[in-house]
């Protein structure tokens, strides 16, 4: 399974980078909004940063909602850097949009997906990703985790290329369990990947070995 970052925290992607686990990025305009990027010529500048920093794939979302507008900006958000991924909203403007980009070798995040019948649609307009929102889906009090799982057989039943980025994670125990259904890709904050290498037993059992080694 991949490891993407969800953030756009140069800080913060050199030190998942510096970890050496990390497979991508991903970004949205809330995340550039977070980190105070504002206007394209920025924003470009800021998506290149990234793309120098991780060797993976590094997903930036159009900010137009029109068929037109979304090529555009997907043609120039691609030239940036070979590792862009085109991050498109599932709405119908943005499948016909996802079709275009891929017949001409762009590579596509098809992104806010919240049900089985969204993600065909994506795969079968041959997106690179599709993005399920898993924690906001448990956020209204309904199980992201059957979403993953529900896209899992749909894409084994008819072997759709299209990746299964897991988003929208919150937890450690998100990921754990994306890896068990088979998900292709996480995206996570930090602190998420960071957790999964704590265990209690493993500072206890360290503090002895330190003990012990003073005795040989
Ligand atoms: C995914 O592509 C999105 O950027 C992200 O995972 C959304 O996460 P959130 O629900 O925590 O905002």
């Amino acid at each position: 399974m991949k490891f993407f970052i969800d953030t756009a925290d140069l800080d913060q992607i050199k030190k998942a980078q510096d970890l050496g686990v990390l497979d991508g990025v991903t970004t949205n305009p809330s995340i550039m909004a977070k980190v105070g990027i504002t206007g394209k010529d920025q924003i470009h500048a800021h998506y290149k940063a990234i793309c120098d920093i991780v060797d993976g794939d590094v997903s930036a979302e159009v900010l137009s909602v029109d068929y037109d507008g979304i090529i555009k900006e997907g043609e120039e958000l691609a030239k940036i850097d070979n590792q862009i991924t085109v991050k498109v909203p599932m709405i119908y403007d943005g499948v016909k949009a996802i079709k275009y980009l891929s017949s001409k070798g762009i590579k596509t995040n098809c992104t806010l997906v919240f049900s089985p019948g969204q993600a065909l649609l994506a795969a079968k307009a041959g997106a690179t990703y599709v993005s399920p929102f898993l924690g906001r889906l448990d956020d209204i009090s309904t199980e992201g985790l059957n979403l993953i799982e529900d896209i899992r057989t749909i894409y084994d039943n008819y072997g759709y290329t299209t990746e299964i980025l897991a988003a929208s994670i919150r937890s450690p125990m998100h990921i754990i369990n994306c890896a068990k259904i088979g998900a292709d890709v996480i995206t996570s904050p930090l602190a998420s990947i960071i957790n999964l290498l704590k265990h209690p037993l493993t500072d206890s059992g360290l503090a002895q070995f330190i003990e012990d080694a003073k005795k040989l």
